[in-house]
């Protein structure tokens, strides 16, 4: 696996992770694929993956369920699991709330990173920092990020900040789906934020791309690790693709240990434009 520096913490996490939305259920608990999503995450740890994305939302609390039952055979340090507070949380207390419930569920005794899943409006977003800021301070989490926010939301946040650093902003970014590029990921690359890419196979259309399958031929790669593997070259960027099939799972491993060369990247970056 490769390693990227989180933030500007000097803490290490791989370039790729797993992530878990539709493991356990939509937006609402469903546990026939049980057995198969704790076998992809166990997967997905051997083969290096040891960055878990999940949320509250996932599956009503269930994908989080999986996680805690999936990671319970590891060393906890070896991983960093990342979740999420439900837009509807933002409130002070409901923060510390829905915190406390993720760790329950997941059955740790901390979050490596926890995120505002999506901004709200209607809630100060002072409020909810100050809530966060207190889970790193009671060390239930180590590190603060956001989720789905633009830069002047960015702005607003890290302006409320004490002692902490918005180290993540996940946000959907896929060559199909660029327009981070615009603002969010040079504000991300000024700051030393890193850009965690949810979606990064767009749902799983880019592995189908044939123009992805014919440049992937010269270096006997398929079409979803030449979508990550551009991904990830970029600066502060790492990605978190979901699945559970486990040829899927050694392929996204197989997105690192090599380099697209100069002149691929951007015949795929003018390509996709
Ligand atoms: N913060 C947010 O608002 C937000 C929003 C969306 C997603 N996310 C996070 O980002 C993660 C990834 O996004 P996503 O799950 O929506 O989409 P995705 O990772 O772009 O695509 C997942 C789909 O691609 C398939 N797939 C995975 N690897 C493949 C491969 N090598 N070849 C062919 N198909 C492959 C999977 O199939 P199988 O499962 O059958 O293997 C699944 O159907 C989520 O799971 C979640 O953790 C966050």
């Amino acid at each position: 696996m490769d390693f990227k520096e989180l933030g500007r913490t000097s803490v290490k996490v791989p370039a790729i992770g797993i992530g878990t939305w539709e493991m356990g259920g939509g937006i609402s608990r469903d546990t026939t694929g049980d057995k198969e999503a704790i076998r992809a995450i166990r997967k997905a740890i051997e083969l290096g993956m040891t960055l878990i994305d999940t949320a509250e939302m996932y599956a009503a609390g269930h994908a989080e369920e999986l996680v805690g039952e999936a990671i319970k055979r590891f060393r906890r340090e070896q991983l960093f699991i990342v979740s999420k507070v439900a837009p509807h949380n933002l409130h002070y207390d409901d923060v510390i709330r829905a915190a406390e419930e993720s760790l329950e569920r997941l059955q740790t005794n901390w979050l490596d990173l926890y995120l505002i899943h999506h901004p709200n409006p209607e809630i100060p977003v002072k409020e909810t920092i100050a809530a966060m800021e207190k889970l790193v301070e009671r060390n239930l989490v180590r590190f603060i990020g956001v989720s789905n926010f633009d830069v002047s939301q960015m702005e607003a946040a890290t302006r409320c900040l004490s002692k902490n650093e918005i180290v993540v902003n996940q946000v959907e970014y896929n060559l199909l789906a660029r327009s981070i590029e615009r603002d969010v990921l040079p504000y991300c690359v000024r700051h030393r934020v890193t850009v965690m890419a949810h979606m990064p196979l767009a749902r799983g259309g880019l592995p189908r791309n044939k123009f992805l399958q014919e440049i992937g031929k010269k270096y006997e790669k398929t079409a979803a690790q030449v979508a990550l593997n551009w991904l990830i070259a970029k600066e502060q960027v790492i990605a978190i693709p979901k699945a559970v099939n486990l040829d899927h799972l050694e392929q996204n491993a197989g997105a690192v240990g090599w380099q697209l060369s100069k002149d691929d990247m951007e015949h795929i970056s003018s390509h996709f434009r």
